[in-house]
């Protein structure tokens, strides 16, 4: 692991799009604006290997040179990314074919065909050819593999290797069978030749949904393993060559293709790019960067790019306003950064980036309002040391999160197309939020063990083994609570039959008949249960009288979507439906199993409902929000040397203030707080105990 005395600052630089002249002018203004570490040789293949036997590393070593001479260190990209077109026009088979079934011609990025040995061949050769030319280079400090890994290929090559990894998989195609559940139309294939990719112009229906659930599950998990070994295959080779270099590749937070719990485990220190859009939440991306920190078990990561200002990609790149930067910036280094990147440092004057913020933009000077608030944060940075390096992020509430879960969930054909996994893992995330709650993303073959309160909603697909887990953890006192839709799938998603919620029935102690769903707009309502509930059974009426009423008498929630219309096997009703013909039956329960309490919310009801869960099961267990705050401000806590540290982020255009109950010095600002704080717009405060803090700030 790299050892950081503070933050790296930076982010991607492309000289190549520059003469040289320029570059004297960019390490001036990157030692004024403080930046320290920047991303090169992302794309720089195309430059490095002109033609096949032709490598030109001249510029490389000037711009690594000039890195190390001016305190700057490289993250250094191998550069495979983008193949160089004399290499797409040699062999076509390493161009994508894409879900449409088009071959795809020499362009773009990440269009190469993760299983044609073509790529295999040469991007190891040109990684194994940068890594033995900058393996002792002074300013190397990490390897990043080529570029936001995604997109999946259907070619012949892919075809080919599916079989492969299907035969290791599954033995025969019987098996195959079983597993896909190909009886359904009669769909059974014979010999393994005759499984071909799962492309539009196959076996789906939509542009999403699929008929075979079971194959594209398989699909998926193939293509995501399939980018996972071009990724290995690097490594490797870097490893080798430089067995002290961490090794990474950027992530992009939700991205739906890779699965990166798998691939956390190959990646030493995980680097991510943060692009927020305009009308998402900083609750959204609260939850990215914590997903990140989960990655690998609370581990700090790397924040590699985000914008200065504004992007070019999205529907609208409105700037961010003053402030919001550095904002953004200490939102996520109060979520486990551990440093603070952009893309990207010289503005492009061509190609499809030219419109993206810039550290430097086209102006060609630092007299901007941007390069202002970059360089005032540099300078920030470089006082806080490694105050916050390292600090990990301690938490009781768990989250559930699974790439598996969210294919297959979002692979069936109904029952809403509005179910969408991210948007329900949201929700719960953002009741926890709210409140100031750290919460840990958690994969379901982690440890659950020291997590008091463990949330799983959506959990459509039960993997093998997670229910007897989900078990353990409530029976020893754990409160855990799940959603609608729930438990309906194996691994394959088959259905598990015998009703649902299949093998989470008997730790939530219900049984759903059926559901309703909601079109957009129409409401239920979610109300406190009857004494006696109508529509009950007599089972049912034994548990309507819980010890803690979660929803006093009369009080009721708005509720859409969808409703599990449930009977109880054991559990309490907490709350019933308000209208409709399951008026009256069970909405939210709660099972009492060993020594903790499982929780089935049946519907998607109103956040205050979820906010009144929470407080309530943070009081059972005890744990106190890190600060109380006003609504649109954000508190967040990082841990190091048992110095806790709080961050404290307005996210209001407006100001808000705050309580602190006791003294508290504010390391960026060096002032003593205590009682109301008033935070400015997008104001933030980084607090640490009065007694402890001070000799912190260098
Ligand atoms: C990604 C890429 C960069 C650049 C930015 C633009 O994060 O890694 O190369 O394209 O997006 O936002
Ligand atoms: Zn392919």
């Amino acid at each position: 692991m790299i050892k950081l005395t503070k933050m790296p600052y930076g982010g991607d630089y492309n000289p190549e799009q520059w003469p040289e002249e320029v570059w004297e002018e960019d390490m001036r203004l990157f030692r004024q604006a403080g930046i320290d570490m920047v991303s090169v040789n992302v794309f720089g293949w195309g430059r490095i290997q002109p033609e096949e036997d032709v490598y030109d590393f001249g510029w490389l070593d000037r711009v690594l040179d000039l890195l190390q001479a001016n305190g700057i260190r490289a993250c250094l990209g191998t550069g495979t990314a983008v193949y160089p077109s004399w290499l797409g026009r040699r062999h076509a088979e390493l161009q994508r074919v894409d879900f449409q079934g088009r071959k795809r011609k020499y362009g773009g990025r990440a269009n190469f065909c993760p299983n044609s040995p073509v790529f295999r061949r040469y991007a190891s050769a040109l990684t194994e050819r940068v890594a033995e030319r900058y393996k002792d280079h002074p300013a190397l400090a990490i390897w990043h593999v080529s570029n936001e890994y995604n997109g999946y290929c259907y070619c012949d090559n892919c075809a080919d290797a599916f079989r492969r990894w299907l035969k290791e998989r599954y033995g025969s195609v019987e098996r195959v069978n079983e597993a896909w559940s190909t009886s359904f139309w009669n769909h059974l294939y014979y010999d393994w030749e005759d499984i071909v990719t799962p492309t539009e112009t196959t076996i789906f229906w939509g542009d999403s949904k699929a008929s075979y659930s079971g194959m594209v599950l398989d699909y998926m998990r193939f293509q995501s393993d399939s980018l996972l070994e071009c990724y290995r295959m690097e490594r490797a080779i870097l490893k080798r060559i430089t067995p002290g270099v961490p090794v990474t590749t950027n992530f992009m937070g939700y991205w739906k293709e890779l699965d990166y719990f798998k691939w956390a485990r190959e990646i030493d220190v995980i680097t991510w790019d943060s692009y927020p859009e305009p009308g998402h939440t900083p609750a959204r991306t609260a939850m990215w960067h914590d997903l990140m920190r989960g990655l690998k078990g609370g581990q700090p990561f790397l924040l590699l790019e985000q914008a200065p200002d504004h992007a070019q990609w999205m529907d609208y790149n409105v700037p961010k306003r003053p402030g919001v930067m550095r904002l953004w910036s200490y939102q996520a280094m109060a979520r486990g950064a551990d440093s603070v990147m952009f893309f990207q440092l010289r503005q492009s004057r061509g190609g499809g980036e030219k419109l993206h913020g810039a550290v430097i933009p086209h102006a060609g000077h630092g007299g901007t309002r941007v390069f202002r608030e970059v360089a005032a944060l540099g300078g920030e940075l470089e006082c806080l040391g490694d105050t916050l390096v390292g600090g990990v992020t301690p938490a009781r509430i768990g989250l559930l999160f699974d790439w598996e879960i969210w294919w297959a969930l979002e692979l069936c054909a109904g029952p809403t197309k509005d179910l969408k996994y991210i948007d329900q893992v949201l929700k719960v995330y953002t009741a926890f939020y709210d409140q100031s709650l750290q919460v840990d993303l958690l994969h379901p073959d982690m440890d659950f063990a020291g997590y008091d309160i463990l949330a799983a909603p959506a959990l459509y697909m039960v993997p093998d083994g997670l229910a007897e887990k989900l078990e353990r953890f409530t029976a020893a006192g754990g409160t855990f609570i799940t959603t609608f839709f729930s438990g309906l799938a194996d691994a394959h998603d088959r259905i598990v039959t015998g009703g649902y919620p299949g093998p989470l029935r008997k730790l939530l102690g219900i049984w759903v008949e059926e559901s309703d769903i909601l079109l957009p707009g129409v409401k239920n309502r979610v109300v406190a249960p009857q004494p006696a509930p109508a529509h009950t059974s007599q089972a049912d009426a034994a548990h309507t009288t819980p010890e803690a009423p979660l929803l006093q008498p009369g009080e009721a929630f708005d509720c859409t979507l969808m409703c599990d219309i449930l009977h109880t096997e054991g559990a309490e009703v907490h709350a019933v439906y308000g209208g409709d013909y399951y008026a009256g039956t069970p909405a939210v329960t709660c099972n009492r199993f060993g020594e903790g309490e499982a929780w089935y919310v049946a519907t998607d009801a109103d956040p205050r409902f979820m906010a009144g869960w929470v407080r309530r099961a943070v009081r059972k267990h005890g744990i106190a929000p890190v600060l109380e705050t006003p609504v649109d401000v954000e508190a967040a806590r990082r841990v190091k040397d048992g110095i806790a540290f709080i961050i404290v982020l307005n996210h209001a255009a407006e100001s808000r203030t705050v309580r602190l109950n006791e003294a508290c010095t504010d390391l960026l600002s060096g002032r003593l707080l205590c009682g109301d704080e008033e935070l400015e717009p997008y104001g933030v405060r980084l607090l640490v105990h009065a007694e402890t803090g001070a000799s912190r700030v260098r």
